[in-house]
């Protein structure tokens, strides 16, 4: 059994409010959920950060090679590789002189990515590392190449502010002066855009945050009855926060190994915080970090940003 799994999970949901960490919404069958989210029409963040690298390749190409000949690409969370594989080709079909290091904590996920990557761009030179984001930077050498590290998607969001402010801090400690971070952030529109995203119609978004309750049911010997909670996304504009909720619609008891947690009716537990941005935010949070921003690249409909940031 997963140790630190159970501790989270019953500090979580012994705290008042209830809430849950949404790193694990990513076991076997929450990456497939995500994989199908990412495919929804209502969910536009991935099509929105597709587009920002297919416009922009040329333009990344020389932020990245700017004083430089040639970079290491350390991406983290690489997950299947569908955006930044429009980079790594106009990169091949350049010429220019790189090495792409998909760091990830699922060795499943990275042999995949390797192959797809054997299969698709040949003489690509790739190094997969399987770890935490922290402990793969320590394992890369350290000599006077340029770093140039990913953190697409938003994944940025999920972190609380102050949870992202200690991240970024680490990673700036971390990098040399000469090293860029590109970095992905949804962008704040329509909150009713956005909520959608949280909603979608067909529902992949309710199961995937319900999938939740299964893991824990699977893992931690518990007893939930998915059937009594309801998903229930809010955005709130003045903050620019997506929270998300599973809502017990009756008082019930649920047992995981030898703790009882008692719901009452329409008690919510917090999943998961997928927080927006405005421009201004992001320089903020650069400069609260010690980053400054070097260039924003946006999508046609201004919905995305990838934001290139170098130690300041
Ligand atoms: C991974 N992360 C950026 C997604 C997001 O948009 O917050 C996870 C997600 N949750 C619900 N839908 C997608």
């Amino acid at each position: 059994m997963n140790q630190q799994f159970a501790k989270d999970v019953l500090n979580g949901l012994n705290a008042d409010p209830k809430t849950l960490p949404s790193k694990y919404f990513y076991d076997k069958k929450g990456d497939s959920l995500f994989q199908e989210i990412m495919a929804l029409e209502e969910y536009y963040l991935t099509r929105s950060e597709y587009e920002v690298f297919k416009t922009n390749k040329g333009a990344l190409t020389k932020t990245f090679l700017s004083d430089v000949e040639k970079f290491r690409l350390i991406e983290f969370g690489a997950g299947d590789g569908y955006k930044t594989k429009v980079l790594l080709n106009h990169f091949l079909q350049e010429n220019v002189e790189f090495e792409y290091l998909p760091i990830d904590i699922s060795g499943n996920v990275l042999n995949q990515l390797e192959s797809d990557l054997k299969r698709e761009l040949p003489d690509l030179k790739v190094r997969p590392i399987q770890d935490d984001y922290f402990h793969a930077l320590e394992k890369i050498e350290n000599g006077s190449t340029r770093s140039v590290v990913l953190f697409l998607g938003s994944n940025i969001g999920n972190f609380r502010h102050k949870k992202a402010i200690e991240f970024l801090t680490e990673l700036h400690a971390r990098l040399k002066p000469n090293d860029l971070l590109l970095i992905g952030f949804d962008l704040k529109k329509d909150p009713k855009t956005i909520l959608n995203a949280y909603n979608d119609d067909k529902g992949v978004t309710r199961a995937f945050n319900i999938n939740l309750l299964h893991r824990i049911n699977n893992e931690l010997d518990a007893n939930f009855d998915t059937s009594k909670f309801v998903h229930y996304p809010v955005y709130n504009p003045l903050t620019g926060t997506t929270k998300s909720f599973l809502v017990s619609t009756t008082a019930q008891t649920v047992e995981i190994m030898d703790a009882a947690i008692n719901f009452d009716a329409w008690e919510a537990i917090h999943t998961e915080v997928s927080q927006k941005y405005s421009l201004k935010d992001i320089k903020r949070l650069a400069e609260e970090s010690q980053f400054s921003v070097v260039r924003n690249f946006l999508d046609t409909r201004n919905y995305f940003v990838d934001s290139v940031w170098q130690k300041s």
